[in-house]
């Protein structure tokens, strides 16, 4: 396996020391903190720990640090940007905030993350919008022709991953944003799977709000992500729960008086309306730690390595007797994840022997019944060589 890289990978596989311990191929679950970022992160825990209300500023500083690095990284304003525990919560605030009736359609696939499942199945519970479904194709004009198909009049919102959890198929959420816009169908992208490996820009992706999040791709802390909005889109947005930081003006006693209920407060005139009360500073100055540091990779050459692995990745696989792939071929079409079956192998099965008998971190999926592996920017041609060899002893069992 050839490498185009820009960067030098032994370097960079050096950063990450469990690497000497397992093949580590679950970026889409959890990614790996590089040793630079875990010590600036450990140093702005012990900074804001040790300091409490003294470290104050510098935590608040770096916590807005973080959101004009995530905005610029997907190409919004920082106003746009609500920084928020993972990617899930993107999806749960916007099911929770938007004014929805139980006749509203919110459209999405059969591919979803239960972060996307789950709040608008509580959200239908709740009266607000009913879920409908078209299905995923590894072909993106399919995926868009039958996208065509299950929009009707009372689709109000579009709900959709950038890349698909189960099959790394790219979906054609530019085409997907582009027909929503000219019917006034608001749209939110899930990009969990997509900010880290290739661009993302929400302008160009068109969509009115996008989630996404710290921990997978970006390989920055847990317990960091956020939730785009559209700046014109804000006023849609009324959130279940405020509290200090998300109303304006800054709480003052005098002025909520004896009827906070109808003293003049309102949301903040910022996707900061979702943030209140004491949070974790800390972690985002990690979350900016973990942008730079592989932006310095630089993201082109990520997206080259990303390519190139998958590639190789997918041939080996595909060239494998009783192996199933489930990903698309194209990069255009696909991504760092690579979804494959074994003839006579449960996904389950799989995964564990994998895991427990190869030290190959992986994860399995349930439909299609298989297993997922992970290309990220440390992936090399080693890890490639023990899969093949881990799937050639688990066959002769
Ligand atoms: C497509 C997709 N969306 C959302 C999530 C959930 O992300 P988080 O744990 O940050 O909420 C995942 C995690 O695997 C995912 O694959």
């Amino acid at each position: 396996m050839s490498s185009p890289n820009s960067y030098d990978l032994a370097a960079v596989r050096r950063a990450l020391p469990v690497l000497e311990e397992v093949t580590y191929l679950n970026t889409g679950t959890v990614g790996i903190m590089a040793e630079s970022v875990l010590a600036a992160h450990l140093a702005a825990v012990t900074q804001y720990e040790r300091g409490g209300h003294v470290a104050e500023r510098a935590a608040r500083e770096g916590y807005e640090r973080a959101r004009a690095t995530v905005a610029r990284l997907i190409g919004a304003e920082p106003d746009e940007i609500a920084l928020t525990r993972n990617a899930t919560d993107g999806v749960a605030l916007v099911a929770a905030s938007l004014p929805l009736g139980p006749d509203d359609l919110v459209l999405t696939t059969d591919q979803e993350h239960p972060a996307v499942l789950l709040p608008w199945a509580l959200a239908q519970r709740r009266g607000r919008g009913r879920l409908s479904f078209f299905a995923v194709s590894s072909d993106p004009e399919a995926t868009f022709n039958r996208f065509v198909q299950a929009v009707r009049p009372a689709t109000r919102l579009v709900v959709v991953s950038h890349v698909s959890c189960e099959t790394g198929a790219r979906l054609p959420i530019e085409a997907i944003c582009a027909y929503c816009r000219e019917r006034d169908i608001l749209t939110l992208i899930d990009c969990a799977q997509s900010v880290g490996q290739f661009p993302v820009d929400v302008r160009r992706i068109g969509c009115d709000f996008a989630t996404g999040n710290g921990h997978k791709w970006l390989c920055g802390p847990k317990g960091t992500g956020f939730l785009y909005v559209r700046a014109d889109r804000l006023q849609l947005l009324e959130p279940p729960l405020i509290g200090e930081g998300a109303a304006a003006p800054p709480f003052d006693r005098r002025l909520l008086g004896e009827d906070p209920a109808w003293a003049p407060w309102a949301f903040v005139a910022s996707a900061r309306r979702f943030e209140y009360g004491t949070r974790n500073l800390h972690d985002y100055a990690a979350l900016t730690a973990a942008i730079e540091y592989l932006g310095g990779l630089g993201w082109e050459a990520i997206e080259r390595h990303l390519a190139t692995t998958s590639a190789a990745f997918k041939e080996a696989l595909a060239a494998e007797r009783g192996v199933m792939l489930h990903s698309p071929w194209r990069w255009e079409d696909s991504s760092g994840l690579i979804t494959f079956g074994v003839e006579g192998w449960s996904g389950l099965e799989l995964s564990r022997r994998l895991w427990d008998d190869y030290a190959i971190i992986q994860r399995r999926v349930q439909v299609p019944d298989a297993v997922r592996v992970s290309c990220a920017y440390f992936t090399g041609p080693e890890d490639l060589e023990r899969l093949l060899v881990a799937l050639h002893a688990l066959r002769r069992r």
